[in-house]
């Protein structure tokens, strides 16, 4: 299920170089447009579009999202920022300030050349959410001064700015939420549950599980991603989200951690460790709106997902 296009737009992706803005670049390669991938390669790596370099339509920029941009474009995806808590939490302030300077210095850019602009914004702002599952109408629960705050509120804050230049300055723009998601090109080290179960599986060691493993999480192939994405930045001028994307089926850690074992044909025993601060117990996203608005819904089962990424880094860890 993708979406063609005919129109070729010149498309910036900031974070292209990420786990998702790489396989986001891909696609809109795939579909026509010249791409503009800028990265400071914080948590990305050139090695995830190497495989564009040489395509005429696309165009790789070591930049800063922090510092204003000048460039001329008909839309732009956001994705700038570390994902991950070992990332975001490794120098904080920069993190806030990548969420806040690089959408005000973004919203400003789109403002100058009247782009189009979407937000890769993140359950995060839910927080540990009192609602199950998280329709985009919960307001969330979020703690302002822990040690995950500079990404939760750093986004949350970007939300508002989108809304404000929305608002104010009748900018187009599209807010997606997007639930936990997984898939080739994570970062083997990000410490992430999918990427962290899969190394560990891979390598023969104990799988770390916080806690005793019955919380939940939702997991999205970054396929499925993508395309809503994609559709997101599609809609009509009046559609501005928020708009949750993810994966509704939930497993617990405990599930996850098995069929991980099963696929790899690990060895791995489980080693239980306890829970971090405000690590949310539970998330699902309600995707109704994604569903109706966007005639989406994800396609790719867990299993499917799982093995697809583990062949990558199976790959990854013999190359
Ligand atoms: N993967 C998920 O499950 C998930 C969930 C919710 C939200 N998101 C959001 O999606 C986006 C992409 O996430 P990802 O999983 O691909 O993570 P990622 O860490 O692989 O990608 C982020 C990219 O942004 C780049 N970057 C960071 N700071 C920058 C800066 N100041 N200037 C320029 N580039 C910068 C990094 O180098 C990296 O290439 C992020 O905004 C993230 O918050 C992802």
């Amino acid at each position: 299920m993708t979406t063609k296009t005919s129109i070729s737009k010149r498309i910036l992706v900031t974070g292209g170089a990420g786990f998702l803005g790489s396989h986001l670049c891909d696609r809109l390669i795939e579909q026509g447009h010249d791409v503009l991938c800028v990265d400071n390669f914080f948590t990305g790596s050139k090695r995830n579009v190497a495989h564009l370099l040489d395509h005429p339509r696309f165009e790789l920029m070591r930049h800063d999202v922090t510092f204003p941009l000048y460039v001329e474009v008909d839309e732009i995806y956001n994705l700038a920022c570390p994902a991950s808590p070992v990332h975001y939490q490794y120098d904080p302030v920069q993190t806030t300030k990548t969420s806040v300077h690089g959408a005000i210095n973004m919203l400003g850019l789109a403002k100058r050349v009247r782009a189009k602009i979407l937000q890769a914004s993140t359950s995060e702002v839910y927080g540990d959410p009192e609602v199950h599952p998280q329709p985009e109408s919960y307001w969330g629960k979020v703690n302002p001064i822990g040690i995950r705050s500079c990404y939760d509120e750093g986004k949350r804050c970007a939300e508002t700015l989108f809304f404000d230049y929305w608002r104010q300055h009748q900018l187009r723009i599209k807010v997606v939420r997007i639930f936990n998601t997984y898939g080739p090109r994570m970062h083997p080290n990000d410490g992430r549950v999918v990427s962290n179960f899969i190394v560990q599986a891979l390598r023969g060691e104990p799988i770390t599980i916080y806690g005793d493993g019955q919380q939940t999480r939702s997991f999205c192939f970054a396929d499925d991603l993508i395309e809503a994405m994609i559709r997101t930045m599609g809609t009509g001028d009046d559609f501005t989200g928020p708009i949750n994307i993810g994966n509704p089926g939930e497993f617990t850690m405990l599930e996850l951690a098995k069929l991980v074992i099963e696929l790899t044909g690990s060895s791995s025993k489980l080693k239980f460790m306890p829970l971090p601060a405000d690590d949310p117990k539970q998330r699902r996203p309600d995707i109704r709106l994604a569903e109706a608005t966007l005639n989406w819904k994800p396609g790719v089962p867990l299993r499917e997902g799982l093995s697809r990424t583990i062949e990558y880094f199976r790959k990854v860890a013999t190359s």
